[in-house]
Order: C-alpha cells, then sequence, then structure tokens
C-alpha cells in the first residue's frame, strides 16, 4: 500500500513545488489521476503479498510483468523492494570491508578428525556397476561411496578428474596451461561461475572495493560455443571481460550443461588448490557485495567453514523432488529412484525434530566456504552424488550433509534466502531478455504484452533453466529437448 498510501503524494508535491502557478490546475489533475492509478496497482500487488505460497505462478507472473513495464527493475526488485511479490531480500549487515578483512582468521578453521583428503586417480577405467556415474568421476562402486563416509585422518577419495594427474589438464573439463597456471596463483580468495550452453548473459560484479580487485581472483568458466557468442559481443583479444578473467573449458565431461556447470561448482578445491576461500556464484547472478564482506558476513562471524542458503519456502526434500517431477526438471523415474534409495537410507521428512538443522533443501545458487579437509570432502561426495544419481544437486545435499554430520562434529551453515538476494542479484536467463528486449522495440504492442511471457512453473531459480516452451526459438527449443533427452546420457 505505501507506493499509492505515501510515497506518491510527496513526489507529487515535489513536483508542484517545481511548477509554474499557471500549470498547477493542470498538474493537480494529472496527480489525482497518477494516485488513482498507484492506488489501484498496489492494492493489486498486495494482493499478491498475501497469496498463499501455492500461487507462485501467479507472483511469478507478475514480476515479468512488474519488469517489463519497466525494464530498470531488478529481478531482485531492489529499486521497489516495499511492494516486490514473491521472494524478496532482506538487509543484511555487514562490515566495512576494511573491518571485514581485519577479522579475516590467523588460522584455517579446524576440520574435524579429517587432516590429509587425496583424490582418487586411475588412468583405466571400467564401470563395475551400473548406474555407478561417470567416466569423469571413476565410477565409485556402492560400496566406495560407503568407504567414503568412513571419516578418518587420512582418506583418498574420488572427486572427479580421475584420469589425469593434475586436475584440468587431459582429465576431461580440460583448460589450456596458460589458464591453469594463472588459477594455481590464486591464494587468497576466488569468485567464481560458469556459463556453459550460452544459457546466460555474463553479469559484472558491483560494489568491489579496489582491495578485492587486486586480491580476490574473478574466474568465469565458459565452453567454446559460449565463447563464440560472447566474442561477437565484446572487444578485445584479451582473456578478461571486466572483472571476469575467462577460462574456455574443453572436453566438458557431461552432455548436459547444468551437469557440467557442477563440476566447478563443486570442485573448486580441486581447480584452485591453493585459494583459501571460495564464493561460487551461478551464472545467472550479479554480485553487488564485496566478497570479503561476504565471507566476514557468512563464515568468520559464524565459525563456520561453508555456508549456502535455504530454498525459499521448501525444507523437505521429497517435497522438493515432487517440485521437480511436477516442473520438468528432470525425468520422474530417476528423480525416484534416487528418493527411494535414499529413503532406504534413512532420509525423512524434514521436521522440527531435526534442529538445530533448519532445512533439508539448499538453494544452491551460491555456495561460500572455506577450503578446509571437511569441506573439501562434503563438495566431492556432493559431486559424486549428483554423478550418481540426477543432477538436481538440492535433492542430495541433506543426504551427504547428514552422512558426514553422524560422524564428525561439522555442518553446512544454512541461511535465509532473502539474506543471499541482498548479494546476489538474478538476472533473466538469456532467452527472455531477448524476448524483452525485442518486446521493447515493438512498443506499444499490439496486443497485451503479458500473454508473451508464460508464468514460470515453478522455482524462480534454480528452475531457471526449463526449457522455455511457450516461446523460445526454434533453434533453442531443438537444442534445449536434445539436453533434456540426453541428461541422464553421458560421454564416456
Ligand atoms: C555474430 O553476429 C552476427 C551478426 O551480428 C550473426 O550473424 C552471427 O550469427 C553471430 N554469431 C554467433 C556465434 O552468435
Ligand atoms: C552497492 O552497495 C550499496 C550499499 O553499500 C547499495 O545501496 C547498492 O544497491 C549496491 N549496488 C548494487 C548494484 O546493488
Ligand atoms: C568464534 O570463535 C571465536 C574465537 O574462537 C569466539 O571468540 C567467538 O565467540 C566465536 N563466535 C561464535 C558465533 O561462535
Ligand atoms: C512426473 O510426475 C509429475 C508429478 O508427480 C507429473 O505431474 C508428471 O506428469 C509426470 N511426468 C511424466 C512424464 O510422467
Ligand atoms: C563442535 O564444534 C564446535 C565448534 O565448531 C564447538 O563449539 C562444539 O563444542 C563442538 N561440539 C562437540 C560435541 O564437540
Amino acid at each position: 500500500m505505501s507506493l499509492g498510501g505515501t510515497s506518491g503524494p510527496r513526489v507529487c508535491a515535489r513536483i508542484c513545488k517545481l511548477a509554474g502557478r499557471r500549470q498547477r490546475m493542470l498538474l493537480r489533475l494529472l496527480v489525482s489521476v497518477a494516485v488513482a492509478f498507484c492506488f489501484l496497482f498496489s492494492s493489486l500487488v498486495s494482493k499478491d503479498e498475501d497469496a498463499s505460497p501455492g500461487v507462485e505462478t501467479m507472483l511469478v507472473f507478475s514480476d515479468h510483468v512488474r519488469s517489463f513495464v519497466n525494464p530498470v527493475w531488478t529481478s531482485s526488485g531492489r529499486p521497489v523492494d516495499r511492494k516486490r511479490t514473491g521472494p524478496r531480500p532482506c538487509p543484511v549487515c555487514y562490515l566495512p570491508v576494511e573491518q571485514a578483512l581485519a577479522l579475516r582468521p590467523a588460522k584455517p578453521s579446524l576440520s574435524p578428525v579429517l587432516q590429509s583428503l587425496n583424490y582418487v586417480l586411475e588412468e583405466i577405467l571400467i564401470p563395475k556397476e551400473s548406474k555407478s556415474g561417470s567416466l569423469f568421476g571413476g565410477f565409485p562402486s556402492l560400496e566406495e561411496r560407503d568407504k567414503s563416509y568412513d571419516i578418518k585422518d587420512s582418506m583418498t577419495v574420488h572427486c572427479g578428474f580421475v584420469r589425469g594427474k593434475v586436475p584440468g589438464l587431459n582429465t576431461g573439463f580440460d583448460i589450456d596451461e596458460a589458464d591453469h597456471s594463472e588459477m594455481q596463483l590464486c591464494q587468497s580468495t576466488v569468485v567464481a561461475s560458469a556459463i556453459f550452453g550460452n544459457y546466460d548473459v555474463m553479469q559484472q560484479p558491483e560494489n568491489i572495493s579496489k582491495f578485492s580487485k587486486d586480491t580476490v581472483c574473478f574466474f568465469m568458466f565458459l565452453e567454446e560455443e559460449t565463447e563464440a557468442a560472447i566474442k561477437n559481443t565484446t572487444i578485445g583479444h584479451t582473456k578478461k571481460i571486466g572483472l571476469w578473467r575467462v577460462v574456455v573449458v574443453r572436453n566438458l565431461p557431461f552432455t548436459d550443461a547444468r551437469r557440467n556447470g557442477k563440476v566447478p561448482k563443486l570442485l573448486l578445491h580441486r581447480l584452485f588448490p591453493n585459494a583459501r576461500y571460495s564464493i561460487w556464484i551461478d551464472g545467472k547472478l550479479k554480485l553487488v557485495r564485496d566478497p570479503y564482506q561476504v565471507l566476514e558476513r557468512f563464515l568468520w562471524r559464524k565459525n563456520v567453514s561453508f555456508a549456502i542458503s535455504r530454498h525459499y519456502r521448501r525444507f523437505d526434500v521429497f517435497e522438493e523432488a515432487e517440485a521437480n517431477k511436477a516442473g520438468g526438471k528432470y525425468d520422474n523415474t530417476s528423480i525416484d529412484y534416487q528418493i527411494e534409495f535414499y529413503k532406504r537410507e534413512g532420509l525423512t521428512h524434514y521436521s522440527s525434530a531435526k534442529l538445530p538443522i533448519t532445512s533439508d533443501v539448499p538453494e544452491g545458487c551460491v555456495i561460500i566456504r572455506e577450503h578446509i579437509p571437511i569441506t573439501n570432502l562434503f563438495t566431492c561426495l556432493w559431486f559424486n552424488e549428483v554423478d550418481r544419481f540426477t543432477s538436481r544437486d538440492q535433492l542430495s545435499f541433506s543426504t551427504v550433509r547428514d552422512k558426514i554430520r553422524w560422524r564428525v562434529n561439522w555442518t553446512a551453515d544454512m541461511f535465509l534466502d532473502c539474506e543471499r538476494r541482498d548479494f546476489v542479484v538474478q538476472s533473466y536467463h538469456r532467452e527472455l531478455l531477448e524476448q524483452r528486449q525485442s518486446a521493447l522495440r515493438r512498443w506499444p504492442p499490439q496486443r497485451s504484452p503479458i500473454a508473451r511471457f508464460q508464468p514460470r512453473k515453478m522455482l524462480p531459480d534454480n528452475a531457471a533453466r526449463e526449457p522455455w516452451k511457450a516461446s523460445a526459438t526454434k533453434k533453442l527449443s531443438r537444442k534445449r529437448a536434445r539436453d533434456k533427452k540426453s541428461s541422464s546420457r553421458r560421454t564416456h
């Protein structure tokens, strides 16, 4: 109600002051029309706000309408926070960058029990069982999977990149020697992201301090297809685009772009073995806070070594699985197989009985972590689940976390989704942006523009890679159909 009720008249009063006497009458008339319109609009919006969470389509729908009406409005709704519908950012209190840095712990956090983590390396691989993952992952058997949760002082586990001594050099997910050397030099903090399949528009981090620009490594992984599209629109042969150091990846281990994205997301400690901290952000997100402020707020201040946000309204893996099925995120059979498997291993519904665990379902588009043996183990084993089962990592997160938590005093901290939305802002995927731009060019539209924006079925975030059924270009829909079909097939 705030828009029509308060800010509207205040703005109008200011305009009135500026205007000449003769125009005041006309202005007053215009203002009353505007206020009436604002009032109507805000009452419509506040209806949305009161809507039950079940009416997700409607919320997302109105989000599209709003951003259509004013393309400057970001999906985080930052400039229009008070009347934003659906999941919103909430205020997060950060320290100034210098103070945050002063609180950086001198010593690495303790890694309970596990002190030395080594990785399986095998040149010749034959799958020992069906459904044991990919060649890139090394086909860990179920017995090896069990053993990898038997946490000891020194362990050797599967963690991708099994076919070479150095991750990224002839292991699959291959990178150039020059890129590799530069990645080895990254010693303090890495902020990493990836765009595979040309799905997203590259987002430049904002609000980054001079110190962070000089000391934090910003790495963006692309495959050749995305690189070609980006080179077309940007200038220069330098390997930097804005703050991002761009790395082109070859021999991607999977046919599915989403699955490939899990390699840098979960295995950053393999790619940047000397980095102490990392922040992973999905390609569709723009970082709008300084990395040190984020590390201080979500790791150092809480004495935790791993932080991820919760899903904004689902806490239960079974519910998440159903939502994934209903949204066509992955084939139903694979989702059911995974959930049945976890159920037999003891997965139960989320309830307050699990407290202090606050949720079983993460919103995994951001991961903030310190690279210590126990967090490295966690993400290796999480990757192995994503490799063995569906690529929907929110389904396997709690199983991996709990199997570790039952044995050692460590857990993954989960913060609020609205807090995450304070430091990363979501952009729409390329297709939607392009639709919106062309729609704006045709303004005023011959028919209601709203009709072109099909409501998204579910999760505004993780969900975003669903095929854009209604209005994708032919080429893209064909491509996605291919991706979808092959989503569980792997290149061997
Ligand atoms: C590059 O741009 C040209 C013209 O703008 C276009 O015809 C071509 O398809 C683009 N190539 C890629 C790979 O996007
Ligand atoms: C940069 O940070 C300031 C507050 O420190 C915030 O108001 C502003 O919105 C941020 N910029 C962006 C693009 O979010
Ligand atoms: C974190 O650890 C420091 C030093 O070990 C301690 O002073 C502080 O109270 C701890 N903070 C929390 C939130 O546990
Ligand atoms: C998958 O399951 C969902 C919900 O359980 C259902 O709505 C959907 O139609 C199913 N899809 C297929 C292809 O069977
Ligand atoms: C678990 O670790 C935390 C610090 O990470 C410590 O405060 C707590 O006492 C430990 N609990 C047990 C049971 O050892």
